[in-house]
């Protein structure tokens, strides 16, 4: 590799999930929304929120920001928003399949939403992009969450049996990279620990649990996914924190590996969502205030490494309203991504977060992650300029610019 190259057949992209653009979605964060979108309003209005921000449609202070309902209605758009990802020079796109979709009552398959997942994936091979498949992003069918949801061990048999149908299905057996469960340590801190999103139950029993039986529904559907296509490259897309701050070494290892230990013998690669480190920095996202910390982004990628197994960046973006920020937020996060590479970590792929500006949980429409500007009115698209900042990179490995920068700042040090 010369110097400040990135690998041949490095994947570039940028990440989704089904319930933050699709739309139309019925599943027990939609019940959720409907229940808690005036309170989340009513809780918008004890802050102070920037202009710029309250210009936007629909902004914190309204309580349709708080409802998914058409989200970026993807769902009907993703021929015209994979057209925008060639153009962009990507090779890569990750995006969740939806379970409430495909199953909506246990046991009873909706054969023609399985069909158009098929026509997704199509719709990217036909761009000669590679699809990274997340089988569950947070969201659960409605008889999902009425049995317990996750805190119910049988909910591990009735994914798997939801995997096992999908990946059987036309069009899905030769899909190689399979994210299996996003973010499990956030879901359950949410759900289990803090209460802050559904089911919204505070016990630590539930939250042990849950994480168990996530961690039981990964190998579960590690092996379905291996034995119809033993070439499947199969992880998770998993949360991780750069922590400084005592006790260091003890988060590092709740947050960032227990889980991760848990599955180690089932796992191809390991994928890492990075977006901020306990540091106090001066550049903050707008989004909760994150630090901006791309050295933070170096050090979770070297704890990546220590599973000795390829590494994904399956996330990683910045909320950035005016996009002032977010194109020397991603120059920089490659600096530290090629940095750890050249030390030896393997890592092969980097997905932004996210395409589009999307409907970010119990924050609603607000924060504007996206490459890709959406007019929730119109439903326009509209590249931002550090999308383009972003493809000169993607389209030709050009880390010319960015060698230049990394030079310059060796010098200074
Ligand atoms: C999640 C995304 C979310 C993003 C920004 C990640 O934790 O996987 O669904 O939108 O962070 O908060």
């Amino acid at each position: 590799m010369a110097k400040f190259e990135f690998p041949r057949n490095f994947f570039w992209g940028a990440a989704t999930s089904a319930h933050q653009v699709e739309g139309n979605n019925h599943n027990d964060w939609t019940e959720w929304e409907y229940l808690n979108a005036k309170r989340l309003t009513l809780n918008a209005q004890k802050k102070n929120w920037p202009d710029y921000i309250l210009k936007n449609y629909p902004n914190p202070l309204q309580e349709e920001n708080y409802i998914s309902g058409c989200a970026c209605d993807h769902y009907h758009r993703f021929h015209e928003d994979f057209d925008i990802v060639k153009s962009l020079g990507h090779n890569a796109h990750r995006f969740s399949i939806e379970w409430s979709r495909i199953e909506p009552e246990e046991g009873k398959w909706n054969e023609k939403e399985i069909e158009h997942y098929h026509q997704v994936i199509s719709a990217l091979h036909e761009r000669g992009i590679e699809p990274f498949i997340t089988l569950w992003h947070w969201t659960n069918p409605v008889w999902v969450a009425k049995q317990g949801g996750w805190a119910n061990k049988k909910t591990v048999g009735d994914f798997a049996r939801y995997v096992n149908k999908l990946v059987r299905s036309e069009g899905f057996v030769d899909v190689k990279f399979w994210v299996t469960l996003n973010e499990t340590n956030v879901y359950t801190g949410h759900g289990y620990w803090n209460g802050s999103w559904p089911p919204g139950k505070r016990s630590l029993l539930k939250y042990l649990k849950t994480n168990h039986h996530l961690s039981q529904a990964h190998i579960e559907a590690y092996k379905i996914i291996k034995s119809a296509n033993p070439k499947a490259e199969i992880g998770i897309a998993h949360s991780m924190i750069y922590f400084t701050k005592f006790p260091a070494g003890l988060k590092n290892f709740i947050y960032n590996h227990f889980f991760l230990r848990s599955i180690k013998e089932y796992q191809n690669f390991v994928g890492v969502n990075y977006y901020f480190s306990d540091r106090k920095t001066i550049e903050r996202s707008e989004f909760n205030n994150w630090p901006i910390d791309s050295d933070g982004f170096y050090h979770v990628l070297k704890e990546a490494a220590k599973y000795g197994k390829p590494v994904y960046v399956t996330e990683n973006g910045i909320a950035d309203a005016e996009d002032k920020k977010r194109g020397k937020y991603i120059t920089d996060h490659f600096a530290a991504m090629h940095k750890a590479i050249s030390e030896g970590v393997d890592v092969r792929g980097y997905l932004y977060w996210s395409l589009l500006d999307n409907f970010e949980w119990s924050s609603g429409f607000w924060p504007r992650f996206g490459l890709v500007e959406v007019d929730y009115k119109t439903m326009e698209r509209k590249i931002r300029q550090s999308a383009y900042e972003y493809a000169k990179i993607a389209k030709v490995n050009d880390t010319s610019r960015l060698a230049a920068r990394i030079q310059t700042e060796a010098k200074i040090s």
